[in-house]
C-alpha cells in the first residue's frame, strides 16, 4: 500500500486537522514533516476542541504512531505541553510518539532573532514562533538536533556559537546576550525538559520507510500550505520550509516512490494571515461577513485573517507543485446564504490571462466569474446528490477547472459532518 500526502493547497488554515484526523482513521503511522508550532490545527472530540501544533492529528487515534520527522522544527517546551494537554485527555501513549533525531530545535535565541526581523518594514508577519530562525540555524550548519540532547558538551558548545555570531546584532536591538550562567542555565534546561522525551527520539526515517515496506497504512500530514512553500510560494511571504507533497519525503527520510496519493485541502474560499499579496482578497466590508461566518482567526495566533474568494489560478499551481491525486474541499456549509459566489480563475496581464500564480503576485488584477449561491443547511448533508444544484455546480466548476477529482467534502467543523466520496484507506 502506497503511501498518502495530505498538504494544505491555499496559504494554510484550509481545515487540515479535520480532514487528516478523519483520513488517519485507517491509517497505522501519522506523519508531521515540515514546520513546526506555527501550524495550528484544530480537532474537534465531540463538544471539546484540541489544538495541536506539533503533534500530528493521527493522535486522536489510540494505536495510531505519530511521528514527528527530520524536516520539522521544534520547540521542547510547547511540545512538552502539549503532550500532557494530550495525555491529559487518555491520548498518546508513549509507544505511540517518535521523534526524529534529526528534527531541528527551536531555542529562545530564535524568538529573539525573529522579533528583530519582524521588527522593521521589512516584516512578513510570521507567527514569531522562532520558525524562520530556526530554519536559518538548519541552513547555516549550527542548529541543535534531538539527537544531540543527550551530549551536554555539543550543547553547550552549539549554544556559544550561535548566540556568539548572534551577539553584535543582539547587542545592535538591545536585546540581552546570555552570559556564561545563562547559558549554562539554558543547556541545564534543556537537559532536564529533554529528559523524559529521549525515550522517543529515533530514527524516524527508517522507521516510516520500515512499516511502508510492511505494507502499513502511512498518512504524511502537511503543515501551512502550498502558497507558503518556500521555494514555489508567495516569496518572501512564505514560510521557511517545503511545504509540498516533496517535502513529505525529504522531511521524512524517505523517497518519492513511497508516495502514491496526494491530497490537497483547500476551502471553498481563500484565506491568509499575516502580510503578503493576495489576488482574490475581498472588500473589507464584505470580509467582516465572511470571517465571523467562518470563524477565520488563526488557531496559533489568533490573528483574524484576510477573507477572499476561491483562487482556481492558486489552486492550479498547487496542484502541479503537489502533484495532486484529488481534492478535499472544505467549510462549504460557510457559503449557504451568501449570495452570489465569484471565483478567480486567472489574472489580467497586458499578455492576455495568465493561468497560474506568476512569480510576482503583488498588484495582480484576479478575472472573477459570479456563480449561483444558495441558502440551504448543508450541515446534515452526507450525499453529494442531496447537495443543492448550484452547490453540486460549484464543486464541478472547481474540479473541471483543475482536473482534479473531490475526493471529500466539509460541510460543518464535526467529524460526521463529511461528505466522503473516496476513502484513502480501505
Ligand atoms: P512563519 O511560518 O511563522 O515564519 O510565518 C511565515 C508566514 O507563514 C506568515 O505569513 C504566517 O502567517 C504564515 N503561516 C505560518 N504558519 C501558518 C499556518 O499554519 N497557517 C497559516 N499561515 C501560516
Amino acid at each position: 500500500m502506497p503511501a498518502a500526502v495530505v498538504v494544505g493547497a491555499q496559504w494554510g488554515d484550509e481545515g487540515k486537522g479535520k480532514v487528516v484526523d478523519l483520513y488517519s482513521e485507517g491509517a497505522d503511522v501519522v506523519v508531521r514533516f515540515a514546520g513546526g508550532a506555527n501550524a495550528g490545527h484544530t480537532l474537534v472530540l465531540g463538544d471539546q476542541k484540541l489544538v495541536t501544533h506539533l503533534v500530528p492529528s493521527g493522535v486522536l487515534h489510540p494505536g495510531t504512531l505519530c511521528v514527528l520527522g527530520a524536516g520539522m522544527v521544534i520547540d521542547l517546551e510547547t511540545l512538552t505541553d502539549e503532550i500532557a494537554e494530550c495525555r491529559e485527555r487518555g491520548l498518546l501513549a508513549a509507544e505511540d510518539l517518535l521523534i526524529s533525531e534529526r528534527a531541528q530545535l527551536i531555542l529562545p535565541y530564535h524568538r529573539d532573532l525573529e522579533a528583530i526581523r519582524e521588527s522593521g518594514r521589512h516584516a512578513i508577519g510570521t507567527t514569531r514562533r522562532g520558525i524562520g530562525p530556526a530554519y536559518e540555524s538548519k541552513a547555516a550548519r549550527t542548529g541543535i538536533r534531538p539527537a544531540d540532547l543527550s551530549r551536554p558538551q555539543i550543547l553547550r558548545e552549539r549554544i556559544d556559537q550561535n548566540l556568539d555570531q548572534l551577539a553584535p546584532l543582539f547587542a545592535a536591538h538591545d536585546i540581552e546576550v546570555p552570559d556564561d550562567e545563562k547559558r549554562s542555565r539554558l543547556v541545564e534546561r534543556l537537559l532536564t525538559i529533554a529528559a523524559p522525551l529521549l525515550p522517543s527520539v529515533g530514527n524516524a526515517g527508517r522507521r516510516v520507510a520500515d512499516e511502508i515496506a510492511a505494507g502499513k497504512n502511512v498518512l504524511f500530514e502537511g503543515a501551512q500550505g502550498a502558497l507558503l512553500d518556500v521555494d514555489h510560494g508567495t516569496y518572501p511571504f512564505v514560510t521557511s520550509s517545503t511545504t509540498t507533497a516533496a517535502g513529505a519525503c525529504s522531511g521524512t527520510g524517505v523517497g518519492p516512490t513511497a508516495i502514491g496519493k496526494v491530497i490537497g485541502i483547500s476551502k471553498t474560499y481563500c484565506t491568509r494571515v499575516g502580510a503578503g499579496p493576495f489576488p482574490t482578497e475581498m472588500d473589507e466590508e464584505v470580509q467582516k461577513v465572511w470571517r465571523e461566518a467562518g470563524g477565520e482567526y488563526g488557531a496559533t495566533t489568533g490573528r483574524p485573517r484576510r477573507c477572499g474568494w476561491l483562487d482556481l489560478a492558486a489552486l492550479k499551481t498547487a496542484v502541479r507543485i503537489n502533484g495532486m491525486t484529488s481534492l478535499a474541499l472544505t467549510k462549504l456549509d460557510v457559503l449557504s446564504g451568501r449570495g452570489p459566489i465569484h471565483v478567480g480563475v486567472g489574472y489580467e496581464t497586458d499578455d492576455g490571462v495568465m493561468d497560474e500564480l506568476p512569480v510576482h503576485v503583488g498588484g495582480l488584477k484576479p478575472v472573477l466569474r459570479e456563480l449561483p449561491g444558495w441558502d440551504d443547511d448543508l450541515r446534515g448533508v452526507r450525499d453529494v446528490s442531496k447537495l443543492p444544484v448550484a452547490a453540486r455546480a460549484y464543486i464541478d466548476t472547481i474540479s473541471d477547472h483543475l482536473g482534479v477529482p473531490v475526493g471529500l467534502v466539509s460541510v460543518g467543523p464535526g467529524r460526521s459532518e463529511t461528505i466522503v466520496l473516496e476513502r484513502l484507506f480501505s
